[in-house]
């Protein structure tokens, strides 16, 4: 989407709801946010206070909030517009400043005389539940992510989709995206985290008083019920937070007694035939995720690594922008991990991130040790040895080779290295021959509190 189509979109809706077009100030508000200016740097530009231009920006976002009915700021305008973008030109039924109603915000019953642009109108029911999802407000790039999960829930009903991989590296965040840019065309969907987990039982009540159902007085019979309403629409229903139900102390993906039905729960939502989605967010992987045939099994997954890109570290106050992407490749491109050091080089660096990578070194962070410290007491004995004999290594190095280092059998050594792969720890590498390594900063972390 270009800058000139935005103006024209804007001017297009301010129009129909005002009788009149934007002025000069208020086109070049709307340029300057979507070129991601600061209101001083526009008003510079056009000879004007920046306190006029802000008071000119506040009635602007005032006049899209209504338009939309969602809320309108400088710092979510683009994002908010490039969404509106890709759903008009997926949607034929959605047309943006049209007066059609749109939203994307948490809507239990959406207003149905005014919602034009669910596609699903003929439905019995309709039901968002978007509360445990975070706002999003700024996003880059992950389009090729995103197009595979329209492609898999869309183009292949796909009932299973799991996004896994290290904290921080924007699952949640993507899966977001994708519900903002679809909401409309499932009849139902419902995010619930499992950072706090509670047991199937407990979720599957709920998801039914969502749906306005009674429960009934048993799991099975509450499957059921939860089954005939996926059967019968479109829904979507994500659970984020997924590790939070596996042992701690035990290899990757084993369920916590008191959580086994998620199991038979993940296995039946694969195998009984119905037209709905489930989206799993984890940190960890569980069988139930492998897709070893692509054919058999309408299951997907989507493993996210870091992003390598300077937009990410945008308006943190940071300096020298030439050394940003540097930055990110130490830090493999970890939003959590990037954010926790562009408070450190704020602090300790005033922002100067050249001074900060002259120290030559690999700098853990306090948050980043307390976190790590928790991966690590998360992990299985033999996984313990394992990342402790990795760490010493700078190198990726063979298996075998791994495996002449350590006192374990060869099922503790198999379980745990394929374990810590599948907590994305340890990557694997496919050379001329197959080499581990463990994950940088972990691996520095390791490092650091040996010497401890
Ligand atoms: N594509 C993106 N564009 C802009 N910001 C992003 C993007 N992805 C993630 N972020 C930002 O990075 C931070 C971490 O992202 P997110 O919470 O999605 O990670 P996560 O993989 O779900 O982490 P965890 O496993 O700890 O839950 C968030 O504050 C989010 O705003
Ligand atoms: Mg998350």
């Amino acid at each position: 989407m270009t800058v000139d189509e935005v103006v024209k979109f804007v001017d297009k809706m301010v129009f129909e709801k005002t009788g009149k077009h934007l002025d000069d100030i208020q086109t070049a508000v709307v340029e300057g946010t979507w070129k991601r200016q600061t209101y001083d740097s526009i008003a510079r530009e056009y000879n004007l206070s920046s306190s006029h231009v802000g008071d000119v920006g506040s009635e602007l976002w005032q006049i899209l909030s209504e338009i939309l009915h969602e809320d309108i700021k400088k710092t979510n305008f683009r994002s908010t517009f490039e969404r509106l973008n890709i759903e008009s030109s997926q949607n034929p039924n959605i047309c943006i400043g049209n007066n059609y109603y749109y939203s994307s915000q948490t809507l239990n019953q959406p207003n149905k005389e005014n919602d034009k642009s669910n596609i699903n109108t003929e439905s019995k029911l309709s039901a968002y539940d978007l509360i445990f999802a975070p706002e999003i407000i700024n996003f880059y790039q992950r389009e090729t992510e995103l197009e595979k999960l329209f492609g898999w829930i869309f183009n292949q009903n796909n009932r299973l989709t799991s996004v896994s991989g290290l904290y921080g590296t924007g699952k949640t965040t993507l899966v977001k995206r994708f519900v903002d840019l679809n909401l409309h065309k499932f009849a139902v969907v419902i995010w619930r985290s499992l950072k706090y987990p509670q047991p199937l039982e407990l979720l599957v009540t709920d998801l039914l008083n969502v749906c306005q159902q009674q429960p009934q007085a048993t799991l099975d019979k509450q499957l059921k019920q939860l089954f005939d309403i996926l059967t019968e629409q479109k829904c979507l229903i994500i659970l984020d937070d997924l590790q939070n139900i596996f042992i701690t102390g035990k290899f990757a993906g084993q369920y916590k007694v008191a959580y086994q039905d998620y199991q038979n729960f993940f296995t039946m939502i694969t195998e009984v035939k119905h037209q709905s989605h489930v989206i799993v967010i984890s940190q960890e992987q569980c069988s139930e995720m492998e897709c070893l045939d692509d054919e058999l099994y309408p299951i997907k997954s989507l493993e996210l690594s870091g992003l390598y890109d300077v937009d990410i570290l945008q308006n943190r106050g940071l300096k020298n922008e030439d050394h940003w992407l540097q930055l990110i490749d130490l830090y493999a491109g970890n939003f959590i991990d990037l954010k926790s050091v562009s408070i450190l080089i704020n602090k300790n660096y005033d922002g100067q991130v050249a001074d900060f990578l002259a120290e030559n070194t690999l700098q853990i962070t306090n948050q980043m040790q307390s976190r790590f410290g928790e991966v690590f007491n998360h992990l299985s004995t033999p996984e313990k040895e394992i990342v402790l004999h990795l760490s010493k290594f700078d190198i990726p190095i063979t298996r075998d080779y791994l495996k002449e280092g350590l006192n374990l059998s060869v099922v503790d050594f198999n379980n745990g290295l394929q374990s810590l792969q599948q907590r994305y720890l340890v990557t694997k590498i496919k050379n001329e021959k197959i080499l581990f390594q463990l994950s940088s900063v972990f691996r520095e972390y390791m490092r650091k509190s040996c010497q401890d």
